[in-house]
Parts: C-alpha cells; structure tokens; sequence
C-alpha cells in the first residue's frame, strides 16, 4: 500500500481533501489515515517536522503500518535558477545538504558507509509524477499565473533557510531546486527499506530573507498543488 507523508498536519490534511479515510490508527503520538483514493487504499500521514522526526515515522508507516511505497507530499523553498514561488518540483534525487563528514575526506552533504551523496527516487515514481503533472488540474497563483513544473535534485536540512547568503552557497555547493527539512531523510529510510520513494514539493516561498512571511502567505495553497500532484501520481500508478 502506497503512503502519501507529509510533514505538516495542514500538508497532511490537503492531502486528506482527496480521500476517504475509513479508519485512523494511532501509535506513540503518530496517526496514521487509512482510506482510498479512486476506490484503492492507501495510507496518509504527518510525519513532524525535521530530519528526526521524518525518519522516525517513515520507518514506522514502512516497517509497523505496512507502507511498501512512499510519495512525500509538502512546501517548500524554492532556490534555483528560474524557480518562483507557487511552482512545483518533482525530485529526481535528495541531498542532506547540512551532513558534514568533509575533515575526514567526503564531499560536501555525503554520508559516509554506504558512501552516498544523493539519493535517487524511484524511476517508476518519477516517470508516474511527470505524467501526472501533464494532466494535473492546478489550483491558481495568487498571481493568475499557472505553477510550473521542474524535476531535479532537491535538499534537505534541519533549518528553514531564510537568507539570500545561505541560499547562494547551498545552489553554489551542490545545485539543486529547493531546500525543506524532511525529504532526504525520509530518501534514506525508504532506500534502506528498499521500498520505492518519490518527493514532490511546492515552493511555499523562495528561502530569501521574506521567506517566513511568503512561507505563512502561501503555504496552504502551495500544499494543495503539491496534494494534487501527489494524488495524480498515486493514480498514475495504480
Ligand atoms: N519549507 C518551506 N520553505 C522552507 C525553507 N525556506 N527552508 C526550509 N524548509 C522550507
């Protein structure tokens, strides 16, 4: 049964708009939405925010709940070339952009044994999201102005980046579309779980120094076109 995570409870609950939950099971503060979407089950759930908390309930909904492929639903700041608020991104591959082993010779955001410096999602998924994002009925911009799609790596730390400084050395170190606190932590656990993974994300805000209050203007919005895009990809695979 595919997972639909989510950080966020109002990330969780825009993806809980396309589905009808049959029944709510709860473990050690963590709530899992049993339902279906088009007539097939899946499984919805928040996981907290953070690298800590990501894992911790990606582990459970794969080993405890019975999740055997994870799409990770949610915001996020946009920081690459020609990205804008309100767009969306589909990864290809995740990076712990604050993993530091680099005083004993590994690059930049490379986690030592197995070796990995990013983690590839699945291809199947992948293929699947970009079908989806051909079809997908958008919720507008405050703007008018229908979201765009881009595909690539995306990064992950335990800090909500707000700075235009921190933002030009993260895209100078290792490229990248956005940067949120949940999606290569989560990339790991599913990978070592070798159950399939994707990230989709939508740019709350662009990680610049406006980026709480552009975070708390666009939020909600930019969690329902990421829900819609994970749902449509959900149905893609099916
Ligand atoms: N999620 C949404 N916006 C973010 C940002 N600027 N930094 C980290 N995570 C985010």
């Amino acid at each position: 049964m595919i997972a639909i995570l989510s950080a966020l409870a109002s990330e969780r609950d825009a993806v809980l708009e396309g589905v009808h939950v049959d029944r709510v099971v709860r473990k050690a503060a963590f709530r899992v939405f049993y339902g279906r979407h088009q007539g097939v089950e899946l499984m919805v759930a928040a996981t907290g925010i953070g690298k800590v908390s990501a894992s911790a309930r990606a582990q459970a909904a794969i080993g405890e709940f019975g999740a055997t492929g994870v799409i990770f639903s949610g915001v996020a700041g946009g920081i690459g070339e020609g990205v804008r608020a309100g767009d969306l991104v589909i990864a290809t591959e995740t990076v712990q952009h604050d993993f530091d082993c680099t005083v004993f010779g590994y690059q930049p955001g490379e986690v030592p044994r197995p070796g990995s410096l990013a983690v590839a999602s699945d291809g199947t998924y992948v293929e699947a999201a970009r079908r989806a994002a051909a079809r997908c009925a958008w919720e507008a911009l405050p703007d008018g102005r229908r979201p765009a799609v881009h595909q690539g790596r995306i990064l992950t730390g335990d800090q909500f980046v707000c700075s235009e400084e921190t933002v030009a050395r993260l895209a100078g170190t290792f490229g990248g579309l956005s940067v949120d606190m949940e999606s290569a932590a989560v990339a790991q656990v599913a990978s070592w779980n070798e159950v399939p993974f994707l990230v989709i994300r939508s740019f709350s805000d662009t990680a610049g120094g406006d980026a709480p209050a552009a975070f708390r203007g666009l939020s909600e919005l930019a969690a329902r076109n990421s829900a819609r895009l994970a749902l449509a990809t959900f149905e893609e695979l099916l």
